[in-house]
């Protein structure tokens, strides 16, 4: 399906269609990350993609098919809990920021598109949706952290699966039970799932090296599926303090937090990480990731790491700062 063992990850934020055109071009298999674009911005970002390559890829998104009703009063807990922090960057506060939901016209913007492949994540899109991405000729991958998820993706009758282990940077795929739980190593689930379903296995989760994309492949996993060892790419739209926490590495002190959206992801350590640990006041997803994205930009223009998401896998100090083509040809080696 992919016609290759490496696979650039769906990275949201540091993922661009210049990164995922390069990663095609050099005998990879790139996804493009659209799970916060706007419809209007998964066309311009395949238009692009398609200017630069003439290789299949894939697009990716959430599976997000409703707010879950708005909490008011939590709502304007988390926002109070994140005030002192906002004002310290200088951010107004007046108001409190509300996610909006574009599943629906997400889905449509992929389905005109037609890439190779649709992967997705945090759930299963309906039976409906899967049909019409099935009539449309669009192969699929869900996302497992578990066996039993795996199992619920094969029912629903996906083409392949990606199998997310622990070590995974970004969000947790997790949509049965807690994430926490679903926290299982890349080197326990990968043949677990192997074992248990017949369609193939994508790997994710640790993998930045030659040694490790032969040990998925090892355990069974059709492919490698990479998202930290090109979070460094010099197509990566990765930002400067990001660049330079991921470069500056003293050991792979990563954590999982609910911190930035209400959901578990796992990230380098910062101050913002730190304090919100305990925190309680932490809205659900989307909402608590509305109430932290202005946060996350003025950290990012005011070069301060301590307020970004610094999303990393538990490989990170494995990342290198060099073209996708070179990342690939030593994932190669
Ligand atoms: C910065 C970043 C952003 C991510 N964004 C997404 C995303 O938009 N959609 C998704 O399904 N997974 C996302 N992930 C998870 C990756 O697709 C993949 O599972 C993970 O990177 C693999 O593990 P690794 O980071 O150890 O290579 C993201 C990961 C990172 C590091």
């Amino acid at each position: 399906m992919f016609g290759t063992p490496i696979i650039l990850a769906p990275i949201a934020g540091p993922g661009t269609p210049e990164l995922t055109a390069a990663v095609c071009d050099a005998g990879g298999f790139g996804f493009l990350a659209s799970p916060y674009s706007a419809p209007e911005k998964i066309h311009a970002d395949v238009a692009r993609i398609r200017s630069l390559t003439k290789k299949p890829f894939g697009i990716n998104l959430f599976v997000q098919p409703e707010l879950p009703p708005a909490d008011d009063a939590m709502l304007e807990r988390a926002h109070e809990r994140l005030r002192p922090y906002l004002r310290e960057l200088g951010i107004d506060t007046s108001e409190i920021a509300r996610p909006t939901n574009v599943y629906a016209a997400q889905i449509e913007a992929v389905i005109e598109e037609k890439p190779a492949v649709f992967s997705f994540t945090f759930g299963i899109p309906s039976v409906d949706i899967l049909a019409r991405f099935r009539k449309a000729g669009i192969a699929t991958m869900g996302t497992a952290t578990t066996v039993e998820e795996a199992r619920a993706l094969e029912e629903a009758g996906v083409d392949c699966i990606c199998a997310q282990g622990a070590e995974a940077g970004g969000h947790r795929g997790t949509f049965i039970g807690d994430a926490r739980e679903g926290a299982v190593g890349t080197m326990s689930l990968v043949p677990l799932v192997v074992d248990v379903v017949k369609i193939p296995v994508i790997a994710a989760g640790g993998i930045a090296d030659a040694r490790s994309v032969r040990a998925v492949l090892a355990l069974g996993a059709v492919a490698a599926s990479i998202g930290t060892a090109f979070l460094r790419a010099h197509e990566a739209g990765t930002s400067a303090p990001y660049r330079e926490r991921l470069a500056n590495a003293s050991s792979s002190d990563t954590v999982l937090t609910k911190a930035f959206s209400g959901r578990y992801a796992r990230g380098i350590a910062n101050r913002f990480t730190r304090e919100m640990e305990h925190e309680s006041n932490i809205a659900p997803t989307p909402y608590q990731n509305a109430l932290t994205t202005e946060l996350r930009k003025v950290s990012a223009q005011q070069g301060n790491r301590e307020f970004l998401s610094l999303w990393a896998g538990q490989s990170f100090p494995m990342a290198r700062e060099a073209s996708a083509a070179e990342i690939i040809a030593q994932l190669r080696a």
